[in-house]
């Protein structure tokens, strides 16, 4: 296993595949919904490469445009703007142009072993590197490991796209297509080498005109989970998703009528949105934000835990989690389910499918506490509680498995690797919020389990 970075290739092509036309102003192909799809990809990564060509005819800023965004990253202690990247044998760049002068962001220079002191003499504000002759792109991801860059997003142009997937130096392909033919076999295109390996579409989105297909390698999720998961050594895993859609199919909403109706005995009037909604804890929520006494409270939370555990009763197991569970057994990995779920509920669940013994503890919800629910870190540390036994004292030796954004946020916030369990188009939800990895089944997540060398 290598320490490369994640690699994720991003362009925009026309319905014939190409980047641009051959006129000297850049043709546009993207809408203003996708150019701020990509700005939110580009706050996810460490740095952004384009090739040279792209610097001299596109001029890019290649900076983070949303104030939220550059703040969202300050906060997480990342520089505003991702590092910049070039790729040039001759030299021949601007050092007025705004890849140089806009923004603070670190700029690197990659060249030939030829070119490399001529590249360096010509005074860029860059890091100029030697990346081998012919220059190689395994060194290159080699260097920018060394860098401390996990995660590279290469934004074109055509000859860099090719090179980075004809060497399979790549582990996501977002392609943006617009409603526009180039008509022009001159203009620059995607790929100018043929591929053998069929890649997984992952995600289809529409922006306005515009489509946006995501594909991975199918080694790529693989890469990811395995780095992982290889330092695991207990998995604290979310109950209502990746266990069991515990209330789907509208058993949130009846599980709701219950706690409103416990609620009713406060005749205190419930909000207009709380009258229809369908997810209970918004209303145990209210219920202790509105202070209506701790009797109150107490008879929602109740309500709310024989909702749970009378869903828990019906609701079906998701495909692949009883072997998720016997793979973590297998794997040596104690498993912990935290949830903002009662914890009757989620034992009732698992007694229920006989899966009790695989589960080394159970954190639920605190009654009349929702402001410890994730992501606020209480969970965790409770959850790291029961793990002591095993001799498992820091977060960052986990791996957390769940499907909402509160998983992700509470993930980041205590140190713990995540891996998104996509359902319901959340994918991109899970993505921004930083997942380490999504996975829209189990099957991948066993695999890589299962691929460790492991029992240990
Ligand atoms: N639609 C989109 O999403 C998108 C995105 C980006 C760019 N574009 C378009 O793509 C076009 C530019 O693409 P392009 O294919 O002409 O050029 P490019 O890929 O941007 O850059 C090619 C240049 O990179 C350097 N280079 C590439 N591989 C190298 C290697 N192995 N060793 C050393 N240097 C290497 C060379 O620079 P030197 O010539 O300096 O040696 C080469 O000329 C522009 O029209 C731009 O508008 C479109």
């Amino acid at each position: 296993m290598t320490d490369r970075p994640y690699v994720t290739l991003s362009c925009a092509v026309s319905l014939d595949g190409r980047l641009d036309d051959t006129s000297p102003a850049r043709l546009l192909l993207s809408n203003p919904e996708d150019f701020d799809r990509v700005d939110a990809v580009r706050a996810r990564h460490d740095a952004i490469l384009v090739g040279a060509n792209t610097v001299r005819r596109d001029r890019p800023r290649l900076m983070i445009r949303s104030p939220e965004r550059r703040a969202a990253r300050e906060r997480r202690g990342l520089p505003v703007d991702p590092v910049k990247i070039t790729i040039t044998a001759s030299g021949d760049l601007d050092p007025g142009s705004p890849f140089f002068i806009a923004g603070t962001a670190a700029k690197i220079i990659y060249t030939t072993s030829s070119a490399r002191d001529a590249v360096a003499g010509r005074g860029f504000d860059a890091t100029v590197v030697d990346a081998g002759q012919p220059l190689a792109l395994d060194r290159l991801l080699d260097d920018l490991a060394g860098r401390g860059i996990r995660r590279l997003l290469v934004e074109g142009g055509g000859m860099i796209l090719s090179e980075f997937l004809a060497h399979g130096c790549y582990d996501e392909l977002h392609l943006a297509i617009a409603p526009i033919v180039v008509g022009d076999p001159a203009a620059p295109g995607l790929a100018a080498t043929r591929l053998d390996d069929r890649l997984r579409l992952t995600e289809v989105r529409r922006l306005g005109d515009v489509a946006v297909l995501h594909y991975r390698t199918s080694t790529a999720l693989d890469h990811s989970l395995r780095r992982l998961l290889a330092p695991a050594r207990a998995v604290l895993l979310d109950f209502d998703g990746p266990v069991t859609p515990l209330l789907a199919d509208g058993r949130d909403a009846l599980v709701a009528d219950r706690v409103r109706q416990a609620l009713a005995a406060s005749r205190i009037e419930l909000p207009d949105e709380l009258r229809t909604t369908s997810d209970p804890l918004d209303l145990l929520d209210w219920a202790t934000a509105t202070r209506l006494g701790a009797d109150t409270a107490a008879a929602a939370d109740r309500a709310c835990t024989e909702g749970e555990v009378a869903a828990a009763r019906i609701a079906p197991l998701t495909t692949d989690a009883d072997a998720l569970l016997r793979a973590c057994r297998t794997a040596g990995l104690p498993v912990i389910v935290v949830s903002n779920n009662a914890s009757p509920a989620v034992s009732a669940f698992l007694d229920r499918h006989g899966l009790a013994g695989l589960v080394a503890g159970i954190v639920g919800r605190v009654p009349g506490r929702p402001e410890l629910m994730k992501p606020a870190p209480d969970p965790i540390r409770r959850a790291l509680t029961l793990l002591v036994p095993y001799g498992i004292e820091a977060a960052s030796v986990c791996v957390l498995i769940g499907d909402s954004v509160t998983d992700i946020e509470v993930g980041r916030r205590t140190g713990i690797p995540t891996i998104g369990y996509v359902r319901s188009g959340r994918r991109p939800a899970l993505d921004q919020a930083g997942a380490d990895a999504t996975v829209d089944e189990h099957a991948p997540v066993m695999a890589a389990l299962m691929n460790q060398g492991i029992p240990r």
